[in-house]
């Protein structure tokens, strides 16, 4: 079986400021105690991007951007190119973020193309997707996922590293989590797909759950078949909670 290390990748969304270096600070020790298990990262508002690269730099927590532009530059007004995190040293970019297809329009061509970007760049895109609740309740939710995953993943070449986050979009923030079982599925499902789209090295790209992952629950996702970590998000701010669930996530 092939080995995958699993990952715990905090997104702030539009959250923290300047005064936020002290959690990512927690976060760098508590990362580095657990980097033989776990790989940790956090993904901040663009604008501490600068701030938190320089502190996490040379250790265990890696940095990611919440989004990125297909391009790598030009005249795109407010927007950050994938080559423009390699730049501040991330090591991720989340494209696909079920806010980003909801409020912002993209499509799943948008996020592949996005995606493809990051892969430019040298960084691993962490590719969202994840169905709704009113496709779940019609029975679509493994249709739905499949095909988000077939139009939205660039097929990597030998060096690029995808990773993909399952997030239910009404799990997200809601409190609400599918169960233990409806996570296995859905992650069975995305894994069958990843090995029709990538064959053999389909078998070897991460598959994380997100959506409400909190320290009390975390034990039981992270222990569930084909989940190989989380995307956190309000859990993700505060560095206790945070390393709580990178914790449970290690086994501890
Ligand atoms: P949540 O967000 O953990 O606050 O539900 C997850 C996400 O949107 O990535």
């Amino acid at each position: 079986m092939t080995e995958r290390k699993k990952l715990v990748a905090g997104n702030w969304k539009m959250n923290g400021s300047r005064a936020s270096a002290d959690e990512i600070r927690a976060m760098i020790q508590g990362a580095e105690a657990l980097r033989s298990q776990v790989e940790m990262a956090i993904c901040p508002p663009a604008v501490l991007a600068g701030l938190a690269g320089d502190l996490v730099s040379g250790s265990a927590l890696g940095l990611g951007g919440q989004d990125c532009h297909a391009e790598p530059a030009g005249a795109f007004t407010g927007d950050i190119s994938a080559e423009m995190w390699a730049d501040v040293g991330a090591r991720y970019v989340l494209v696909g973020h079920s806010e980003r297809r909801t409020a912002y329009g993209e499509t799943s061509e948008t996020v592949r193309a996005k995606a493809g970007a990051v892969l430019r760049a040298g960084l691993q895109p962490i590719i969202c997707l994840g169905e709704r609740l009113s496709e779940r309740e019609a029975g679509e939710t493994l249709s739905v996922i499949a095909e988000q995953l077939e139009r939205s993943t660039p097929v990597p070449d030998e060096t690029g590293g995808i990773v993909i986050a399952y997030e239910p979009v009404w799990a997200i923030g809601t409190g609400l989590t599918p169960t233990l079982a409806q996570v296995a599925e859905a992650h069975g499902r995305l894994r069958q797909a990843l090995r029709a789209r990538l064959g053999a090295r389909g078998e070897g790209v991460r598959i994380l759950y997100g959506g409400s992952v909190k320290p009390d629950n975390a034990a039981g996702l992270m222990s569930t078949p084909d989940v190989d970590g989380a995307l956190v998000g309000g859990a993700s701010l505060k560095a206790a909670d945070f390393l709580a669930i990178a914790r449970a996530c290690a086994g501890r």
